[in-house]
C-alpha cells in the first residue's frame, strides 16, 4: 500500500493504461503540486493525452493508483471527478459554436445547476479573468477568432473553481501571437491561486511558463523535475527541446534508449 507525497494536490504512482490491450501509459509517477503550474512534454504519441484522460478518469487505469487531495480517486468516474474538484480541457479549442460566449460559460457550471449563486459568482470571477469574453459575452463562440476559442475553452473550464484544471495542448493550431497570450494567461491564473497542469508539444515555451516538468517518452516518465532544471539540462534540450518537435516512431525510440 503506498500513499501520496506532501503538497501534491493531484498525484498518479505506477499508473498503467491504454487501449483494447495495448498499454500506452507505461507506468507513471505524477505529482501536481498546489499553486502551480505543471507541463508534461514528450514527442507525438508519447501518450500525454492518454495519461491525461486517465487522470480525468476518461479511461480506466489497468494499474496503479490516482490520489486527489490525498483522497483515492483511481476507480471514481469523470463526473464525480468534476465534483471533487478536475476540471478538463480536451485538445482543439472544443466550444458549442452556435452558442453564445455566456452559454458557453454556463454550460461549464453545468454541475453547479441548482446554484445560481454559486454561478453568478464562477462567472464574475472569469469574466476577470478574461476581459476579451467579458467583451464579448453575447457573441455567439463561433464567430471568435482560434485563440479567443482557446481562451473560452479554458475559462468554460475554470466555471467550476477547480482544484486543478487539466489542459490538452492548449497552445495546438494558434498563431504565434495567441500562443503567447495563452501561455501568459496561464502565469495569470497561477497568481490568482489556480494550480494548472498542462500536456504541451511547445516544450520549450511550456516549460519556460512552467514551475514543474515531466518529459513523458513511450508512456515512460524520461525526465522530471523543476522546469528551469529541465530547461538546462543538456540531454533534455537535445533529446525533446529542439526545434522539430514532431518526430518519429524511430527517433522516440533512439531517445528512449539514450535517455
Ligand atoms: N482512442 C484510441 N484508440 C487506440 N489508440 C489510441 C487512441 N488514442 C491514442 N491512441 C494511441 O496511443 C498512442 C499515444 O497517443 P496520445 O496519448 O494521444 O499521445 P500524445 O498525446 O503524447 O501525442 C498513439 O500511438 C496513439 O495512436
Ligand atoms: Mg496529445
Amino acid at each position: 500500500m503506498t500513499t501520496p507525497v506532501n503538497g501534491a494536490v493531484l498525484e498518479t504512482r505506477g499508473l498503467v493504461t491504454g487501449y483494447d490491450e495495448i498499454a500506452i501509459v507505461r507506468g507513471i509517477d505524477l505529482v501536481i503540486r498546489g499553486g502551480a503550474v505543471t507541463s508534461i512534454i514528450g514527442p507525438n504519441g508519447a501518450g500525454k493525452s492518454t495519461a491525461l484522460k486517465a487522470l480525468m478518469g476518461l479511461l480506466t487505469p489497468w494499474e496503479g493508483e490516482i490520489w486527489l487531495n490525498s483522497e483515492p480517486i483511481t476507480r471514481e468516474a469523470a463526473h464525480r471527478r468534476v465534483t471533487r474538484g478536475l476540471a478538463y480541457v480536451p485538445q482543439g479549442r472544443i466550444v458549442f459554436p452556435t452558442m453564445t460566449v455566456l452559454e458557453n460559460l454556463e454550460v461549464g457550471a453545468f454541475i453547479l445547476r441548482r446554484q445560481r449563486a454559486r454561478i453568478e459568482e464562477a462567472l464574475d470571477r472569469v469574466l476577470t479573468l478574461f476581459p476579451v469574453l467579458r467583451a464579448r459575452h453575447r457573441q455567439l463562440a463561433g464567430t471568435l477568432s482560434g485563440g479567443e476559442q482557446q481562451m473560452l475553452a479554458i475559462a468554460r473550464g475554470l466555471m467550476t473553481t477547480p482544484q486543478v484544471l487539466l489542459l490538452d495542448e492548449p497552445s495546438l493550431g494558434l498563431s504565434p501571437r495567441f500562443v503567447e497570450l495563452v501561455f501568459a494567461k496561464l502565469v495569470e491564473l497561477k497568481a490568482a491561486g489556480f494550480t494548472v497542469a498542462m500536456v504541451e508539444q511547445k516544450a520549450s515555451r511550456a516549460l519556460q511558463v512552467s514551475d514543474w516538468g515531466y518529459v513523458l517518452n513511450m508512456g515512460r516518465i524520461a525526465f522530471a523535475g523543476p522546469a528551469a532544471e529541465l530547461l538546462a539540462d543538456e540531454r533534455v534540450k537535445r533529446l525533446y527541446l529542439g526545434e522539430g518537435s514532431g518526430v518519429t516512431m524511430a527517433e522516440s525510440i533512439e531517445r528512449a534508449e539514450d535517455a
